[in-house]
């Protein structure tokens, strides 16, 4: 008996050692411990033995079962620590890792964060304004006469939505000059506005997208002069597109400037002189122009003692200007196309 209950031990003790998992220990228990397992059985057959020994057996089965049980959690513990350390070593934290693959920002976001960053060191502020508009602000308040062909279904997208009384048709602003009434509203001046947004206009083709953004500047101060124009359109020109671009302005016609300009910028391949790219020296960037006493008005600012100038171009333009790209698509810019967007 005494035999058995050791050998049993034995048996127990090195199966539970070379145990490598929960449910072999498990199963060991039961083939052990279990309601017929051999410890139990073993057990069981005390009761034969002659009574004298009984006692002893009977504190030696005890033993072996304490044993058997004890080795059985320790082996426990030690499959537990192990499993742990696998999870560790296998997430080596210096390892270097795989990078994720990174995009960045649209071309025509860089241009635009670009524009306002050179405008905010002379004091511009950035604003947005509705590109839901009405009539009002787009035309009516920036000197337009009723007939332009400008508010032309051909030119403007209009909603389907009665008119406001005083606004009139509700429209996608097709310009950020409808900012320069916004901001005299909101603001009296000194105003320096740098008004930045989506604008609308019922064109595609190969130059012409229905969606594009315009940056629109409006300075509203005391004495303000074509100067102040000029010097302002020069800074922005030397920031953006180096510092050896010259700017130029040229008659032309606005409705809500007076005078009015075309801003041309000097060509960055022959420097004014003229080649094939900008054929005579010069590339043509936005217009500008004086604001308008009628705007001034319009915006509640007397223009018998303020005077102020505005300009509008394109960021997708003035990108496309500096980066010397001839795309012989515009569309390209919106169309989802990594291919070109990545170089950029
Ligand atoms: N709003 C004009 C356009 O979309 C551009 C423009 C011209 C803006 C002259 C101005 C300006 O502020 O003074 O064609």
């Amino acid at each position: 008996m005494e035999e058995n209950l050791l050998s049993i031990k034995n048996a127990a003790l090195s199966l539970i050692l070379d145990a490598k998992d929960d449910k072999m220990l498990e199963e060991i228990k039961l083939q052990f411990l279990g309601r017929s397992g051999q410890l139990t059985l073993a057990i069981k057959e005390i009761t034969k033995v002659p009574v004298e020994e009984r006692k002893e057996i009977g504190i030696l089965a005890n033993e072996v079962k304490q044993t058997i049980e004890e080795a059985l959690n320790e082996q426990e513990k030690i499959l537990s620590k192990k499993r742990k350390q696998i999870i560790f070593e296998r997430i080596d934290v210096t390892n270097p890792s795989v990078k994720p693959p990174l995009g960045h920002l649209h071309l025509v976001t860089q241009a635009i964060e670009e524009i306002s960053a050179i405008f905010s060191k002379i004091g511009f502020e950035r604003v947005r304004y509705p590109e839901v508009e009405w009539d009002w602000y787009s035309f009516g308040a920036l000197n337009f006469p009723q007939n332009h062909p400008a508010r032309d279904e051909w030119e403007t997208f209009f909603i389907k939505e009665s008119p406001h009384e005083k606004y009139g048709a509700m429209l996608l602003t097709p310009h950020t000059s409808s900012g320069q009434i916004r901001e005299m509203e909101r603001k009296k001046p000194p105003i320096r506005m740098l008004n930045i947004a989506k604008t609308y206009r019922r064109q595609s083709d190969i130059s012409h997208v229905p969606m594009f953004h315009q940056f629109e500047g409006l300075v509203v101060d005391k004495d303000i002069a074509i100067t102040h124009l000029k010097g302002t359109l020069d800074y922005f020109v030397r920031s953006f597109f180096g510092k050896d671009r010259k700017s130029r302005i040229r008659p032309y016609h606005f409705q809500f400037t007076e005078p009015s300009f075309e801003v041309d910028v000097s060509c960055g391949v022959c420097n004014g002189k003229g080649c094939k790219v900008c054929k005579a020296g010069w590339l043509e960037l936005g217009g500008a122009g004086m604001v308008h006493p009628n705007v001034l008005r319009a915006g509640k600012i007397d223009p018998n003692e303020y005077s102020g100038f505005a300009f509008g171009f394109g960021p997708e333009r003035c990108m496309m200007m500096k980066e010397g790209l001839k795309i012989e698509d515009l569309r390209i810019l919106y169309s989802n196309n990594l291919d070109f967007l990545e170089q950029f």
